[in-house]
């Protein structure tokens, strides 16, 4: 990255004259180098272009952090002669500024790792955390360390943060205190705070941070995930006569509006990562049990419209397509000069308003508006955006946002900033948000969003959510349980040996697997589930259930010595399993559910879930096999149609089977896959029997079928051996033991478990 001087001077002899006897030149990399670290240029050297400084983790550019290209080929800020450029330990703000106490060890400054601990002095009582260790991203771990003493006062002392001086020490009923920041700190948080008849502070903890302060993606994902959750769930709550939970969903519309910077100052590279962030987003809000309409734009000093809004009021628009729009999107040779927010604003409070004409006022009471902005820092054309905020305020609150306090119309609208950018001007972008749950405004690093948008589903409170899972591996010992959190195994006690299958959890309480694995003769006691839940690995069992039509008997006269039509079974626990990220069971056909997951809307049917999973002549699918600790994924396709019958035909080479007629052994019950044709499909093994042949749709799993039977052994547990030519699988389709699932799953006069809600099929 560092050009010699010669290359200055051909930059200097590259200025041009342009109409007007205006110089324009292009800038040089001449002394802008950093020590430490490296730059990245959004339009090379060209003027308007902007250098941006990157650090490693723990570091920050010093003294500037990014640099602008101006007309006359000179940078702005200009590079310092006597202060150069480099890259910096990131410094936490001060935490002595704690009342009485200590704080150990006093130091002038405190780096990245630096440790503190806090001690009361006597008659003092310590509340919030009394280690903390200053973080790569300029904030200290845990919580604001407090010494307060009972003065009988009504709200607690509500303490000083690191960075922060406190103005006024009364905490009764009405008192007020005020923050402002030491240095050149900024102020996150409310810098008043009034104590309440409740005993609690109005507004938020305060803190002062430095300008290369960032949110951590956990901590953004956490923050955005509690305050946009609201919004985004059905609630659940507590039918206690019934003792069981009930589901109300909540009505009326969604409207979610996205924008996204693409102007110059964020890098080009950067811009992928940020559609991609948006897509995950998308995708991330699709898995809850809403369905959206979305406006999406992006924007410069100009709006790209990649999404309107109107287009859900209009008729179907499918989220595929969203995404697909979003993906190609280009940015090409649009102009890409400056940042606007007013005009999306502006952009916003159009459809908003159109949207309000087209459905009637008394029908847009029931909309609710989701703003979401992700800008590079600040904006430079346009003017302040305050104006259109206010004008979709008014339009959203109905006028009543001043007449009635508190504001019932408060709920309605909500407007999330997330700055992503490299040099963030805080105090034009903070005054933008709207909402009164939770943190609305977020600063990151634009390369921390995917995680975020990740992390952000996580949660333990979507726990209603079946197939919810993670779709690639961390780096943690409980990576394969997320991405498979539905997985069981099953051990079965039987003549003095342990068989092992596979099986998947499909309710809190039940452990779908075949039949075939719980021979007769075996109980309850000689079955055991092993689910890692965090709770401890093994579960016990309390009941297990056959298909009622499971007979391998059945056929042994008609040439099929071994016939497992319906090789279905339902496991019941003694207890339900703690559902987490980890933990969680998989969707099933037929369910309510499962309809949401499949995103159908209104009241759909199990044709249209079956045309939405197994709707092309090849399906492609998927079952999990365990080798020691490690889970592999195994690929097969399912023949459908036209390809049916020469899949099944196979079975007539299986031994055991002397009839003629494939479908004698293999009914309509059941799925066929293998073979090397059009794709070579992994086989089942020893131990997969029982295990949920799946497909996963945005985030979710749904299982379509069980693992069954197979015509041939190619291989032992836990093998991925690929199929030879005439090697098939068989698996009991779902979809055909409807009643058999509805009978147990759902339910619903009984007070043992949760029933899941059948449709009518
Ligand atoms: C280049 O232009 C800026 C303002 O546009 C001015 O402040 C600066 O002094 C100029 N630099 C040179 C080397 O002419
Ligand atoms: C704090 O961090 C700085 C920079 O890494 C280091 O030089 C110093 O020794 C640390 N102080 C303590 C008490 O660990
Ligand atoms: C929506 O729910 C509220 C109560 O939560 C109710 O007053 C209102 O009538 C409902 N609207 C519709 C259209 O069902
Ligand atoms: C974002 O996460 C996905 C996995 O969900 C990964 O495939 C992709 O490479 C990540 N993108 C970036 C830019 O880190």
């Amino acid at each position: 990255m560092v050009f010699s001087v010669y290359w200055s001077w051909l930059a200097a002899l590259s200025c041009l004259l342009i109409m007007g006897g205006e110089v324009w030149c292009d800038c040089t990399e001449h002394r802008v180098e950093i020590e430490g670290g490296d730059y990245v240029l959004t339009r090379q050297l060209n003027s308007g272009s902007t250098l941006i400084y990157r650090c490693p983790d723990g570091f920050y550019p010093y003294p500037a952090l990014t640099r602008v290209c101006q007309l006359n080929g000179s940078w702005k800020p200009a590079p310092k002669t006597f202060v150069r450029q480099r890259c910096r330990l990131v410094e936490c703000p001060d935490p002595t500024v704690m009342e009485h106490g200590t704080v150990s060890p006093p130091q002038q400054k405190y780096f990245v790792d630096n440790e503190t601990t806090y001690e009361c002095y006597s008659g003092y009582r310590l509340r919030g955390s009394s280690r903390r260790v200053c973080l790569p991203n300029g904030k200290w771990s845990g919580a604001t360390p407090i010494c307060s003493h009972d003065a009988g006062d009504n709200c607690a002392d509500p303490g000083i943060p690191p960075g922060t001086s406190r103005i006024g020490n009364m905490f009764g009923i009405d008192d007020t205190v005020r923050y402002i920041c030491n240095g050149n700190l900024y102020l996150a948080g409310s810098s008043e705070r009034k104590c309440q008849e409740n005993g609690q502070w109005t507004g938020q903890e305060p803190a002062c941070y430095y300008g290369h302060t960032y949110d951590t993606p956990l901590e953004v994902s956490e923050a955005f995930s509690s305050s946009i959750r609201e919004r985004l769930t059905t609630t659940e709550t507590d039918d206690t006569q019934e003792g069981r939970k009930i589901r109300i969903s909540k009505n009326g519309t969604l409207n979610i509006y996205i924008a996204m910077d693409i102007s110059e100052s964020i890098h080009t590279n950067e811009v992928g990562q940020a559609k991609e962030a948006v897509i995950k987003l998308i995708s991330k809000i699709s898995s809850f049990t809403v369905t959206p309409n979305y406006e999406i734009v992006f924007f410069s000093s100009e709006i790209h419209e990649i999404v309107s809004i109107l287009n859900f009021f209009n008729g179907k628009i499918r989220l595929s397509d969203v995404k697909r729009d979003i993906q190609t999107f280009d940015i090409g040779e649009k102009n890409t000069a400056g940042t606007d927010l007013s005009l999306v604003f502006r952009h916003f409070w159009e459809k908003i308003s159109a949207i309000k004409e087209r459905v009637s006022e008394e029908k847009f009471k029931e909309h609710r508006h989701v703003i979401i902005v992700f800008t590079d820092g600040g904006y430079n054309m346009g003017g302040s955006p305050l104006p259109n905020v206010e004008r979709i305020k008014n339009t959203v609150y109905m006028n009543q946002a001043n007449t009635i306090e508190p504001n019932p119309r408060a709920d309605y609208l909500d407007i999330y900033i997330f700055a992503v950018g490299a040099e963030i001007y805080e105090s034009d972008l903070r005054p933008l948000t709207v909402g009164t749950q939770g943190q609305h405004y977020f600063k990151l690093q634009i390369k921390d969003l995917n995680q975020t948008f990740d992390e952000m589903i996580d949660e333990e409170d979507v726990k209603g959510l079946c197939g919810l899972h993670r779709p690639y591996e961390t780096p943690d010992k409980y990576s394969q349980r997320r991405m498979y959190p539905w997985m069981a195994f099953i051990f079965i006690q039987s003549q003095g040996r342990t068989l092992s299958c596979t099986g998947s959890l499909v309710s809190p309480q039940f452990v779908l697997t075949a039949a075939h694995c719980l021979p007769f003769g075996v109980t309850q006691k000689n079955v055991k589930v092993e689910i890692d839940d965090g709770q401890g690995r093994v579960k016990t069992v309390k009941n297990f259930m056959v298909h009622p039509q499971f007979n391998i008997n059945l056929k042994k006269e008609a040439g099929v010595k071994e016939f497992y039509d319906y090789d279905v079974a339902l496991i019941q626990l003694d207890e339900d399993i703690q559902i987490s990220s980890i933990a969680r069971p998989i969707c099933i056909p037929g369910t309510k559910e499962t309809s949401d997951a499949l995103q159908l809307v209104g009241d759909s049917t199990c044709q249209q879930q079956e045309e939405r999973l197994l709707k092309d002549h090849l399906e492609k699918l998927s079952f999990l096999t365990k080798k020691g600790s490690q889970i592999y994924e195994k690929d097969v396709h399912a023949k459908l149609g036209k390809n049916r019958d020469e899949c099944i035909s196979h079975a007539l080479e299986a031994e055991g089977i002397t009839t003629t007629n494939p479908k004698d052994a293999v009914t309509d019950n059941f799925l066929c896959t293998g073979g090397r044709t059009p794709f070579r499909d992994h086989i089942a093994c020893t131990g997969d029997s029982g295990g949920a042949v799946f497909k996963n749709y945005e985030h979710r799993t749904i299982q379509v079928a069980a693992v069954s039977w197979g015509t041939k052994v190619l291989c032992k547990s836990g093998d991925v051996v690929e199929s030879d030519d005439s090697s098939r699988d068989f698996h009991i389709n779902l979809f055909r033991v409807q009643d058999f699932l509805k009978s147990i799953l759902g339910k619903d006069d009984q007070n043992e478990y949760v029933p899941l809600t059948f449709l009518n099929c």
